[in-house]
């Protein structure tokens, strides 16, 4: 049976649409899970998208990810430009791996600049707003697809 592909979402994304939306927009993560899902499945692929405000949670949801999804979409949140569990969790993937952020990090403060996951993946798409996950996913089928 085909894996799932994996979004993980990290610290304070369950609050997509009432978080600062003039930053981050007016569509929640369940608006965003439901497109997702009507993407993947033409393309034969089911998606498993979750959310956890806690550190643990993401690491945790990465070693399910190694042996359970095809890919992995990481909205690592805040944790992006702190953690190096996070990194190490990444590098222990042998699946294509997307950094994904709603905006344009670089754009931002400059604490954002800096992140422990984006020498660790496959590649980063960041500064689409909540058209990103969809660009994303397209990007994880395609390279799917490249290796089958
Ligand atoms: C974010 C960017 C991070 O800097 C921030 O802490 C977030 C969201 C984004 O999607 O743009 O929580 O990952």
């Amino acid at each position: 049976m085909t894996k799932p592909i994996y979004v993980l979402n990290g610290p304070n994304l369950n609050l997509l649409g009432q978080r600062e939306p003039e930053i981050y927009g007016h569509d929640t993560l369940d608006d965003i899970e439901e497109r997702l899902r009507r993407q993947a499945v033409p393309a034969g692929y089911d998606v498993v998208l979750r959310q956890t405000n806690y550190e643990g949670g993401v690491v945790s949801d990465l070693h399910e990810a190694r042996t359970d999804a095809a890919a992995v979409i990481i909205n690592a949140g805040a944790y992006t430009h702190t953690s190096v569990a996070i990194c190490d969790a990444i590098k222990m993937l042998t699946i294509p791996s997307i950094e994904l952020h709603l905006t344009n990090v670089h754009k931002r403060e400059a604490f954002r600049h800096h992140s422990y996951l984006s020498p660790v993946v496959t590649g980063v798409i960041a500064g689409f707003g909540a058209a990103g996950y969809e660009h994303a996913l397209a990007a994880a089928i395609r390279l799917l697809a490249d290796e089958a």
